[in-house]
């Protein structure tokens, strides 16, 4: 059920009530996540009808609100069970889909390959397609500048070379990267540079890796810096960046054999590959670097039950119309495991288990659980969706089994506004006619929507540890800022500093 005609529920409601042809429509009046279908554990009865303990299978088996909305609107499974509407569909990964040219019907897949495919799928994906990141003709001269307001409008100038009416689909990012460059670079290469010569100068050189190197700017900035300031170092220097995208890959490469002082290809490798196809084994100390790259790795769907506390994976099955439902089952995937399994329970009793105001599904009241499940048709005895980072997970692993003796900066958003429906929930966002829009399920057409996630900070560096047994911090992107950035340089002649003001809703990890 695609969210996509401004159809209000009442008025097809009424519509279907006046209508007596009950031939397939596409249900406007209910949306992906209307539905929390269920389906039955292995051995479990596929047609137990006892809906507040037992995998409920057909929808008239709900409540008696959901008959009545039953009566009114397209049975989403036509009939048929759970199970068997489920069974019915191959399940696909987004490995399998990125072969394909076309957008996806009759399939089932993992959230999380749902996600990837909407991002990265090679002939539709948004990110192929759609995504560029804005860069400035020339860094900023903030010394010059009056105060903020001056430096948004001289950077609101450099649009115009964006302008261009053929590239009117196109959706531009803002890193801090480009916007405080090249101080933002700087500050990233102090902290290295210092952390390398406290730990490894001179026994080892200076290896670094770049997860997502955009438009090569960090790596220029870095290695400009660590020439400029360490020429010893600049000698033991080797950085190689992974980025999953051609088009950048090849920006990335231009940007290295630039001529004069920028030139630094004889010390930089560009690899055109996803990280989480990383196979090669790296035995040498080295330092990862992972900017913006978080928000836009994939996640997995979670519902409790919220009589057990039980987990159950939520998968996106997309039907002969292409309509989506959202299904769980009570068996985890390997990641959705490891993940619950690693992060455990505890954070439950801490503060930072609250995102943007909102409680974790297994601390939410019982109480009005209960209470919503009998009187919202559908909810099936399951909770609100938590969004859980089963990729970074897997990032995670990677950087412990093929880099045993990295040390990791890396950062992101820790929260976002107008997110959609859920717990850690995503951003889904496009650009029309120059406005944001925004959507309430990452389950709409693949590809015409960005789908960013906060990152729960405090979370994910319990989970490094756990995973890796070393010890790592978090701090704000400010305080980071001001320990590591040139403050002086960036600041404007009213005194206010936009490096340090702007992204106070990013936060980095570093060891
Ligand atoms: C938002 S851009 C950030 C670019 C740059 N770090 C900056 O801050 O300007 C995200 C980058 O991550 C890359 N990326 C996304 N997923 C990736 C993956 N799985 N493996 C490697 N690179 C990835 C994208 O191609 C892009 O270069």
């Amino acid at each position: 059920m695609r969210p996509r005609l401004p159809i209000t529920r009442r008025t097809e409601i009424w519509r279907r009530l006046a209508s007596s042809n009950r031939d397939f429509k596409h249900d406007y009046s209910h949306r992906p996540t209307t539905y929390n279908h269920r389906l039955p554990a292995e051995g479990e009865d596929p047609h137990s009808v006892d809906t507040q303990r037992t995998p409920i299978t057909k929808v008239s088996d709900f409540t008696s609100f959901s008959r009545l909305w039953t009566n009114i609107s397209n049975d989403p499974l036509k009939g048929q069970s759970s199970a068997e509407f489920f069974a019915k569909f191959p399940l696909v990964t987004h490995k399998k889909l990125a072969k394909r040219t076309e957008r996806p019907k009759k399939v089932k897949m993992l959230a999380s390959d749902f996600i990837d495919d909407s991002l990265y799928n090679p002939n539709y994906g948004y990110f192929p397609k759609q995504a560029e990141i804005f860069q400035a003709t020339e860094p900023f001269n903030y010394n010059e500048l009056q105060d903020t307001d001056e430096f948004v409008i001289n950077w609101q100038k450099q649009y115009a070379k964006y302008d261009d009416s053929s590239k009117k689909e196109l959706q531009l990012w803002h890193t801090p990267v480009e916007l405080f460059q090249p101080h933002y670079g700087e500050a990233i290469a102090r902290f290295l540079l210092v952390n390398y010569k406290l730990n490894l100068y001179p026994y080892h050189d200076l290896i670094i890796y770049e997860i997502g190197g955009g438009n090569g700017t960090l790596m220029t900035n870095i290695l400009d810096y660590i020439r400029q300031m360490q020429p010893e170092v600049y000698k033991k220097t080797r950085y190689k960046i992974i980025d999953i995208s051609k088009n950048l890959s090849e920006k990335q490469k231009k940007q290295s054999v630039k001529h004069g002082f920028r030139k630094h290809d004889s010390k930089v490798e560009i690899i055109n590959k996803s990280i989480f196809d990383w196979k090669e084994f790296v035995p040498e100390p080295c330092f990862i670097v992972g900017l913006e790259v978080l928000d836009n790795l994939a996640h997995d769907m979670i519902k409790y039950d919220i009589n057990t506390g039980k987990p159950y994976q939520g998968y996106v099955v997309i039907d002969e119309e292409g309509d989506y439902h959202q299904m769980f089952s009570p068996e985890l995937s390997a990641d959705s495991a490891g993940f619950l399994g690693t992060r455990g329970l505890d954070f439950l009793n801490t503060p930072y288990s609250k995102m943007n105001g909102l409680n974790h599904p297994l601390n939410e009241n019982k109480f009005s659980q209960k209470w919503k499940n009998m009187f919202i048709p559908f909810n099936n005895s399951l909770s609100t969706t938590e969004f859980i980072p089963t990729r970074l997970y897997k990032l995670f692993e990677i950087l412990n089994e093929k880099f045993p003796e990295h040390q990791v900066i890396l950062s992101d958003f820790d929260s976002l506004p107008n997110g959609s429906e859920g717990y850690n929930s995503p951003v889904v966002q496009t650009i029309l006619k120059e406005k944001a829009v925004t959507t309430s399920t990452f389950m709409v057409d693949p590809g015409f929507f960005d789908i960013m996630f906060p990152t729960n900070f405090h979370i994910i560096r319990d989970l490094y540890i756990k995973m890796s047994g070393k010890l790592i911090r978090t701090s704000k992107h400010s305080e980071f800022l001001e320990q590591w950035g040139d403050i002086e340089a960036t600041t404007t002649k009213s005194g206010e500093n936009p490096m340090l003001t702007f992204y106070q809703n990013a936060s980095f990890l570093y060891n």
